[in-house]
């Protein structure tokens, strides 16, 4: 069972997540654990001060090392205190690495992390040399503090844990789980304006809806992703049917760039343009 404890200036932010949906339920049955450290209640002086004006000038305000590692300690005390062995410590950063399932699935699967939530310009640079195991980011954009994005990866860290989704097969066939984007998906009524559901879907044949239903998660991944399509075939994780399709997909790249259309297997430069 997942435990985070998370350094924040703004507990608030959780509040939420304790209270609605699938991470309450994840909360609600004990399947994740969160715990808030507020660096303040560690800081020093009369103001209890987090935070200071940066060494050389310019805009804006740096979360100061000393209180954040007062909360760290804290953190991690507890954390031993419940018998829990050392866990990472993972800083909030648009200069991080961008967070995947993988990383996600690694952390459903541990003992959970310690997450450090920055705000103002950031934290001081010596907290991260000397305490932080790695930086993770949500994406090229920025917030105002690391809160959304430890909420974000909370989120995609309970659906993956036992019992939290009604149906465990959801987590499963969610896209990245395999490496591919999830198919598209239907439901009531059969003809909506002028679009009906594809045929193979009423027919109740269940080899060949499972069969239409990775050869369109195949599609839709090689059209908008296609290094994840080219990673699984590099890592030897597409089968027989898999590779037909990708094929296929290949040949009408090929001829849709006036090429005579090919079946043979493309390197990775021969993945589908913007354009398509
Ligand atoms: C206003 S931002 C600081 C931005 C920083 N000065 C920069 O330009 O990279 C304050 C905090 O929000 C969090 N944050 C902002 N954008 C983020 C992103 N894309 N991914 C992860 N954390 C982010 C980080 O914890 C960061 O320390």
């Amino acid at each position: 069972m997942p435990r985070f404890d998370v350094l924040t200036l703004f507990a608030g932010y959780f509040e939420p997540l304790r209270s609605q949906g699938i991470c309450r339920r994840a909360f609600d049955s004990g399947a994740l654990q969160l715990h808030t450290w507020n660096p303040r209640d560690h800081a020093s002086g009369a103001h209890r001060s987090v935070d200071d004006r940066p060494y050389g000038g310019g805009p804006g305000m740096v979360m100061l090392a000393e209180p954040l590692l007062g909360a760290l300690r804290a953190a991690q005390s507890a954390r031993a205190g419940a018998g829990l062995g050392a866990a990472p410590v993972l800083l909030f950063s648009p200069a991080g690495r961008v967070l995947r399932q993988p990383e996600v699935q690694r952390l459903a699967a541990s003992e959970g992390a310690v997450l450090v939530c920055g705000r103002y310009e950031g934290v001081d640079q010596r907290f991260i040399d000397l305490h932080v195991d790695e930086e993770i980011s949500l994406g090229d954009f920025v917030l105002s503090g690391g809160e959304i994005p430890a909420m974000a990866l909370l989120d995609a860290v309970a659906r993956l844990l036992p019992g939290v989704l009604g149906d465990e097969l959801s987590a499963q066939q969610d896209s990245f789980s395999d490496g591919l984007l999830d198919c598209p998906h239907y439901t009531r009524p059969p003809l909506f304006e002028t679009r009906e559901v594809p045929q193979v879907l009423m027919g109740g044949d269940h080899a060949r809806i499972a069969r239409w239903r990775r050869d369109r998660m195949l599609e839709l991944s090689w059209r908008r992703r296609p290094e994840l399509v080219l990673e699984l075939e590099r890592a030897g994780r597409l089968d027989r049917q898999d590779l037909r399709m990708l094929a296929e997909l290949r040949a009408r790249d090929a001829g849709q760039a006036g090429a005579a259309p090919s079946a043979t297997p493309a390197t990775p430069s021969a993945a589908p343009s913007a354009a398509d």
